[in-house]
């Protein structure tokens, strides 16, 4: 078996939380670390292993906390520093894992290094974001744009030079070229990896759009999109000189030395890329990379069977050897799992996500079956949204409140109190009290899967092999030693008999089955998925 002794990110499963969005403690609407606190039981019942927690840094919110103003400290929408040792301890307390979401590509441009860079054409931090001379017609340097939608250079009046941001004017891209930068994150990373009880600190990162980091020195234009026909404007040329950069390895690597220097770190990176070159981010053969490139393949696959069938193969032949895989089905960035591939087929994803090889990460809500939220246009708070109105790109849907009790305000925050977005219309039919009533819900589903992947080695440690698919239902097995387990996954809306191997069922997304005999296949209800155990 590959990767012994295994560790704590390979066997656990990755819980990430939204903090503007989770539970709010003090009655202004937003979420905060103290709520986080007070929820932490919620996650050691639910059977998770490490709480991922988006940026709660100092910032002018401009992208809701990822624009960074401070790299170590906290908001005081969030609370105090000493809120987080309070967290932190308490999350390691549990037995739990805290992994920080850090923001290395582009800070505020409220942050002191910006305001300093900005200064003057000679200060001493010019060089560490991207200035660039107007063109000679006075117009932007080149066309590289934002992934918020228009051209990502905006002109500063002070100095008369443009600089580049990949997202909203508010977040200018830092220059990584710069030895100074790369030293100035890294003191910041250092900070968080010794902070807490005992200097233990935190247990790895989420770094963001790390395949952007660096960009082409020579500025060189990007080739236009042949293929393109019009909406989000980013597609209207190929990153060529703005993404995946070779040199983007040579950043990845050291940081990943620096979590080395620390025991059981893991460095996962935020990298929205095709397969083939997504994996080569784990480092070449000796695996000197991230630990983990998300693998988004799941959100960005059509729902079909054939295709996902496909899918596993092809991430599985293309992993380096010893690489260890992930899966990941909804974020803060992307519509709800429920939404996206309806209520039904929700059950059968997260079958899917606990029963594959390799660490899965969990979206909070995503476990109550929460859909998007509606949004009137009135309540948009995304930049997304607003720089790019009507083309579905808005991430408010995806991030409204958790859904607690059946009182006002679900027990997000208090009574009374008006929440940064809006619930779910119909919440109360998500909330953990009702899921926690009720019989055959969503989250009763994800905890009795997530106990199921904790008891049984062959599903967190295991091989997965027999990846097939016929009339639109998905099969893999998953294997160590004489455990052997059988996945049948329903992705049609029609009830089918499926041929499996003789065993008994241990799990099923629809019915409780477990316990019944299979001989030489079973009849799978519409959008059913069961766990068999081979005989
Ligand atoms: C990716 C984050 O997940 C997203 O929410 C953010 O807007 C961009 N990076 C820019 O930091
Ligand atoms: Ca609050």
């Amino acid at each position: 078996m590959a990767n012994d002794p295994r560790l704590w990110w390979q066997d656990g499963v990755i819980y990430q939380i939204y903090p503007r969005s989770f539970q709010d403690s003090n009655g202004d609407g937003i979420g905060d670390l103290e709520g986080i606190r007070s929820r932490l039981d919620y996650l050691v019942e639910l059977g998770v292993d490490a709480v991922w927690v988006s940026p709660f840094y100092p910032s002018p919110m401009a992208d809701f906390g990822y624009d960074v103003a401070n790299y170590t400290d906290v908001d005081p929408i969030f609370g105090i520093l000493a809120d987080f040792d309070r967290l932190i301890a308490e999350i390691h307390a549990r037995g739990l894992k805290l992994i920080l979401d850090f923001v290395p590509n582009h800070t505020s441009n409220q942050h002191p290094w910006f305001l300093e860079s900005r200064s003057s054409r000679t200060n001493p931090k010019r060089d560490w974001y991207l200035w660039q001379n107007p063109a000679s017609d006075g117009s932007v340097p080149n066309n590289w744009m934002s992934n918020f939608g228009g051209l990502g250079w905006t002109l500063d009046d002070t100095t008369g030079q443009y600089y580049y941001h990949s997202f909203l004017p508010g977040q200018p891209d830092l220059n990584w070229w710069n030895p100074e930068v790369r030293a100035a994150i890294y003191a910041a990373m250092r900070f968080w990896l010794g902070r807490g009880a005992k200097g233990r600190g935190v247990d790895g990162f989420r770094m963001d759009v790390i395949w952007l980091l660096i960009k082409d020195k020579h500025f060189r234009n990007n080739p236009p999109n042949p293929d393109w026909h019009g909406g989000d404007s980013m597609g209207s040329v190929l990153p060529k000189y703005t993404a995946n950069q070779p040199e983007t390895h040579t950043i990845v690597r050291e940081m990943r030395a620096l979590l080395d220097e620390y025991p059981e770190r893991v460095l996962i990176g935020e990298i929205y890329l095709p397969i083939e070159e997504l994996v080569t981010y784990y480092g070449g053969p000796e695996l000197k990379g991230a630990q983990m490139p998300f693998n988004f393949q799941l959100i960005l696959t059509a729902w079909e069977a054939p295709l996902i069938a496909r899918l596993i193969q092809q991430y599985e032949a293309a992993l380096p050897a010893g690489a260890w895989p992930n899966w990941v089905v909804g974020n803060h960035d992307q519509h709800r799992l429920a939404t996206r591939i309806g209520a039904a087929q929700a059950r059968v994803a997260a079958v899917l996500l606990l029963t594959l090889r390799g660490t899965p990460t969990l979206y909070n809500g995503d476990e109550l079956g929460m859909p998007d939220a509606r949004i009137a246009p009135d309540e948009v708070q995304d930049p997304a949204e607003k720089r790019q109105p009507g083309l579905g790109l808005g991430r408010d849907p995806e991030r409204s409140p958790m859904l607690w009790e059946n009182r006002e305000n679900a027990g997000f925050t208090a009574p009374g109190v008006k929440t940064w977005l809006p619930l779910v219309w119909d919440w109360p039919g998500f909330t953990v009290e009702t899921e926690t009533a009720d019989a055959g819900t969503m989250l009763k589903l994800y905890r009795e899967l997530l106990r199921l992947r904790r008891a049984r080695p062959a599903l967190h440690a295991g091989s997965v092999s027999d990846v097939h698919e016929g009339n639109g239902v998905l099969h893999f097995m998953r294997t160590l030693g004489s455990e052997r387990l059988q996945m049948h996954l329903n992705l049609t809306g029609n009830s089918q008999w499926t041929p499996s191997l003789e065993g008994q069922v241990l799990l099923s997304s629809g019915l409780d089955r477990a316990g019944e005999a299979v001989r030489n296949g079973l009849e799978l209800h519409a959008n059913e998925a069961v766990v068999v155990e081979l005989s």
